[in-house]
């Protein structure tokens, strides 16, 4: 028998797809919150000590049953907060609706909004007049800056990219954390999460056997790191790609194959962007392709491949399926874009598994926390998370994962303080 669900009614203000959805979401998010014990464990303090009260909050973030823990987090903390999506396909409909139905928080997100809504939503975040800004992608503290410098005063933030090019341009002028530096959070959410998510977000998206393909991989960071050793695993070739002559090494040492683009671009089946810059992947590039080659990016912005030019040399494009299209060529050839050229892990799969995003949030929720009781002393500028942090998150999960590690003897902490002894 199926039972249609009904709307459950709400006076908390939401832009979601189908508040009907909340039962299925309220499931996975508790689903995602098993696997996030250290985040859990900072929901429970922060219930007690209210580091948030009277204090409001936006977080744009993807709405997926990660995010959704990290905001239960901040409202046990005392925050009246608000969240939208920073990208318009991760948004995960039915966790956007259980966070508004069960939890009371105003959600502005729903899967495949435009780009004229996102802003819209990023305005209606900011006319809540926060306090605190959590900016994944650093779109609502950009507003803030060119159009809303009155409200600057009152914040702090924390956030993932761009916060150091504004800092550079001398334009940050409140007091943010960089999350991403935390080695609690790049060492794990970028290495293994985009490493796992990103194939598993290919494979959703076209069920490819990714054994015996050559799989080329723009950037060798962290993220692009992950993605290589994964794909490795899964019996792929590896070509990697970049800029930086140490990170080349690394990646031949680690034994892939490194070369220009222009020379990966004729022998790769599946391209993986994940460099943060862009244009990687150019006209030049698509011309030289295999015929059915698929391009897919993980960067978080969608400009890692240069869409508008593939768009200039197509005749046609059709869908093959959700998250695949096909552009067809005037040199007879085709191209196969996956997710839009979105973030192909949040577009076509669930984004980062919830065991790494548990200490990238409980960075983001401590950053949070930090900036509060700092607030006074702290200069305009971008700090880095403190080393106390991420020891604190790590020793938190590594007691989750019932594991522990060895304490220095006073013998040896004498010799670690010592030149003399030992010659
Ligand atoms: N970024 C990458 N994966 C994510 C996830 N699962 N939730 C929120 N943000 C993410």
């Amino acid at each position: 028998m199926t039972v249609t669900p009904v709307k459950p009614p709400t006076s908390v203000k939401h832009e979601v797809k189908d508040l009907a959805l909340a039962a299925e979401g309220k499931k996975r998010i508790e689903w995602a919150g098993r696997e996030m014990p250290v985040l859990r464990q900072i929901r429970d303090r922060f219930a007690t000590e209210k580091p948030f009260e009277g204090l409001r909050l936006v977080a744009c973030c993807h709405v997926t049953t990660e995010t959704a823990n990290l905001a239960i987090a901040l409202k046990a903390g005392g925050a009246d907060a608000i969240l939208i999506a920073s990208n318009p396909l991760s948004t995960q409909d039915d966790v956007a609706a259980s966070l508004v139905v069960d939890e009371g928080i105003s959600v502005y997100a729903f899967k495949g909004e435009d780009t004229e809504t996102y802003l819209r939503h990023v305005n209606i975040a900011l006319d809540h007049k926060p306090n605190i800004i959590i900016d994944d992608g650093s779109d609502v503290t950009a507003t803030l800056i060119k159009e809303r410098q009155d409200q600057i005063s009152e914040i702090i933030g924390t956030g993932i990219v761009r916060l150091q090019a504004m800092l550079n341009d001398g334009v940050l002028s409140f007091p943010a954390m960089n999350v991403n530096d935390a080695d609690t959070k790049h060492f794990f959410d970028n290495r293994y999460g985009t490493g796992q998510s990103t194939l598993d977000g290919i494979i959703r998206a076209t069920n490819i056997l990714l054994a015996g393909k050559t799989i080329v991989v723009a950037g060798y960071g962290w993220c692009g790191r992950g993605v290589a050793m994964r794909a490795q695993g899964l019996g792929a070739n590896v070509v990697v790609t970049e800029i930086a002559p140490v990170r080349a090494i690394e990646a031949v040492m680690d034994g892939f194959r490194v070369m220009p683009m222009a020379e990966a671009a004729p022998v790769g089946d599946i391209f993986i962007t994940l460099t943060g810059n862009k244009h990687v992947i150019r006209g030049e590039h698509f011309d030289v392709m295999k015929d059915g080659a698929m391009v897919s990016n993980s960067g978080h912005f969608d400009l890692e491949i240069d869409l508008g030019a593939l768009k200039g040399k197509a005749t046609e494009v059709t869908t093959v399926s959700n998250f695949t299209e096909e552009y067809h060529l005037k040199n007879g050839k085709s191209v196969i874009v996956l997710g839009e050229g979105r973030l192909i892990n949040l577009a076509a799969a669930e984004g980062h598994p919830s065991a790494v995003m548990d200490m990238s949030f409980a960075n983001q929720a401590m950053a949070c926390e930090y900036l509060v009781k700092n607030k006074g002393e702290l200069e305009p500028g971008l700090y880095p998370i403190p080393t106390e942090v991420d020891k604190d998150i790590a020793t938190l999960k590594l007691k989750a994962m019932g594991l522990s590690v060895d304490e220095l003897t006073p013998e040896q902490v004498k010799y670690m303080n010592s030149w003399t002894e030992g010659t």
